[in-house]
């Protein structure tokens, strides 16, 4: 290679990555144009490689639907399905540059039942395209799209209006369709609406005017993408950065490496350690492995502070000045996205910035209509579906309200069980801060309880199939602790569902409900000096483990009273499982509602070969 090849090179990747980046989702259906859009800009901008070219000349007329014409719509269908079946099936990114930006486009498909594709694409998105078919106008599509997009924080929305050579450029039916959108996009806070008359098809006003619109002078499409000002939404607030990872290769260095998530720091700015509250200064920064004076918002970097502070990753590094809250209980949207209903009670795993902690939504406050914004009461939240909630966490955490900023305010959930992120969310204020919350330090202690009482404290959790023989079981085990001078009392499923728990059913909402409250009661129960033998079903996992988590280790015993379906079936003593089998009562455990095995329970009973009392002394060899 000659030096001047090897400095032409030098100089294109330097101005490429002295470009600045606009990421930005387009949102519409297959009808409306979307991909032929999209496949314009990347032609236009010229990010087409020649063989792309080549393959889609001879897949436009394999596949394409504009006989001669090169079907642009094909390029970025990439998948063969979606080819096949004419629609888009899932986020895909698309990149393409001008001399002065780098574009990075979500494109995710239309339809109501890729609502969380769409949030997902928008969630990185400074500037939302949506897409409007100049013959049919605004649709209530149009108003999901917008509504998701605000949602997720976008604030600056392009309107194209597209397929205008089939309306004729009519100049009336443009104005008509921007009255229309403006008129409803007031309730969502965006900071400019630039509406462009377009025909992706043919390329008008997408990257030179249209001839054939004289009448409409505002920016094309790329002109637009390219100029539109974005420093009002990129780095409004003081400085902020997540902790990801303390760097101590020696004694006498420790790295604080995060990404800047909001504002600038310099070196000397005073600074604080979040939640800790503690107080110090930038001693150096460090942007790989030179050293800086100052870094902003999206920059990777590592800060040695002027003390020797303690911070550790999920830590928050602010402004001194201007630190943001911290609190355990919020009001959040959060958007469903898997088809296991949500439970209100159920714990699941939160990931905001680098912190995890544990979260339990307390209350569903209201749903949402996609499509009309409309409020509605819920008591259990489907995939797709939005609400607003109220959310308790394990910890107290750092955050922002999410339209203030998107990475110390939005989230995911993640079920603690499968993994799966079942949950995108995004803070909307706190409803009390973490500051204001203490126990009451009782001097009258468990320990001293215990004490007074001669005995461990336990929780001994009985679980099974109805007709297992777990009541059988746990009361005569109760009778023989009580024997022996013990202090016990027992909590069954069926007296408490008479008295504290009357107002729940059997629905796995209502399940998860049951378990929790009697779990808090146990708990108190145990706090007291007691030992506590609860007789549930306890069908699901999660809650047991839910319950487990409430007590101290060794404190909880978990006892599989395993009888098999058959056998309960046989016995059938309240004459349930027939009325199950004769379809006359629903949600019945183990006929139409799932029972999920403990994996290790401290005590597995075989209920159905061994007596009651075999059973007992398994279990008082089980405490010691
Ligand atoms: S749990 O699943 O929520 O833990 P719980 O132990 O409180 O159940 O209550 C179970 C008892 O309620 C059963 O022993 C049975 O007598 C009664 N019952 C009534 N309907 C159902 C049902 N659909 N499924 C299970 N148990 C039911």
């Amino acid at each position: 290679m000659s030096t001047l090849q090897a400095k032409d090179i030098a100089q294109f990747l330097q101005d490429q990555s002295n470009k600045e980046t606009l990421r930005f989702i387009t949102c519409g259906s297959v009808d409306d144009g979307k991909s032929t859009l999209i496949g314009r800009l990347l032609f236009e901008s010229k990010s087409i490689f020649d063989d792309q070219l080549e393959a889609l000349k001879s897949d436009s007329g394999r596949y394409g639907t504009q006989g001669e014409k090169m079907d642009l719509a094909l390029l970025v269908d990439g998948l063969q399905a979606e080819r096949e079946q004419g629609i888009t099936i899932d986020v895909a990114y698309r990149f393409f540059a001008t001399d002065r930006r780098r574009f990075i486009v979500a494109d995710t498909p239309g339809h109501e039942q890729y609502t969380r594709n769409m949030a997902t694409g928008a969630s990185t998105a400074e500037l939302a395209v949506i897409l409007i078919d100049a013959r049919k106008g605004v649709l209530q599509q149009t108003r999901r799209h917008s509504r998701i997009a605000a949602m997720m924080g976008i604030r600056h929305v392009v309107l194209a209006v597209n397929k205008m050579d089939l309306v004729g450029f009519d100049e009336i039916v443009f104005k008509t369709i921007v009255a229309d959108y403006s008129g409803f996009a007031k309730d969502f806070q965006f900071s400019a609406i630039q509406a462009i008359p377009v025909s992706g098809l043919d390329g008008d006003n997408v990257l030179l005017h249209s001839e054939r619109m004289p009448w409409y002078s505002g920016p094309t499409l790329m002109h637009h993408l390219d100029t539109v000002d974005l420093t009002q939404v990129r780095s409004r607030g003081a400085f902020r950065m997540p902790v990801q990872w303390v760097n101590r290769p020696n004694l006498d260095f420790r790295g604080f490496c995060g990404r800047v998530a909001e504002g600038v720091v310099r070196v000397g700015d005073a600074v604080r350690v979040l939640p800790s509250g503690v107080q110090t200064r930038i001693k150096s920064i460090l942007a790989g492995f030179s050293e800086v004076e100052s870094a902003q918002m999206g920059d990777s970097i590592t800060l040695t502070l002027s003390d020797e502070v303690d911070a550790s990753r999920g830590d928050v590094l602010v402004a001194g000045e201007a630190p943001p809250e911290v609190a355990d209980q919020f009001e959040v949207k959060l958007l469903w996205m898997t088809e296991h209903a949500m439970s209100p009670g159920r714990q699941f795993l939160m990931k905001l910035a680098c912190k995890e902690v544990t979260a339990t939504v307390t209350e569903i406050k209201y749903r949402e209509d996609v499509n009309t914004g409309v409020h509605l009461a819920a008591k259990t939240l489907g995939l797709n579906e939005i609400a607003t909630v109220n959310l308790s966490t394990s910890a107290p955490l750092v955050f922002e309200p999410y339209s203030v900023n998107r990475v110390l305010g939005g989230f995911v959930l993640i079920d603690k069980l499968s993994f799966e992120t079942v949950s995108a969310g995004m803070i909307d204020f706190a409803l009390r801060r973490a500051s204001n919350i203490h126990w009451q330090a009782l001097e009258v202690n468990k320990a001293a309880r215990a004490v007074q009482k001669h005995q461990t404290p336990r929780c001994l959790w009985f679980t099974g199939l109805s007709g297992s023989g777990k009541s059988t079981i746990a009361n005569l085990l109760d009778r023989r602790l009580h024997a022996d001078g013990c202090h016990t009392y027992v909590l069954d499923g069926d007296n408490v569902r008479h008295g504290l728990n009357r107002d729940l059913g059997f629905t796995e909402v209502d399940r998860v409900e049951n378990i929790r409250r009697v779990a808090e009661v146990a708990r108190l129960m145990v706090d007291a000096g007691l030992i506590v033998l609860v007789s549930f079903i306890s069908p699901f996992r999660s809650e047991r483990n839910m319950a487990r988590d409430l007590f101290a280790p060794g404190e909880f015993v978990e006892v599989f009273v395993d009888t098999s379906l058959q056998e309960c079936e046989r016995r059938d003593v309240k004459g349930l499982y027939a009325k199950a089998r004769r379809g006359e009562l629903q949600n019945f455990t183990g006929i139409d509602s799932p029972y999920e095995p403990p994996e290790a329970p401290e005590v597995h009973l075989h209920a159905d070969r061994d007596a009651p009392e075999l059973c007992i002394a398994q279990v008082l060899a089980a405490l010691g």
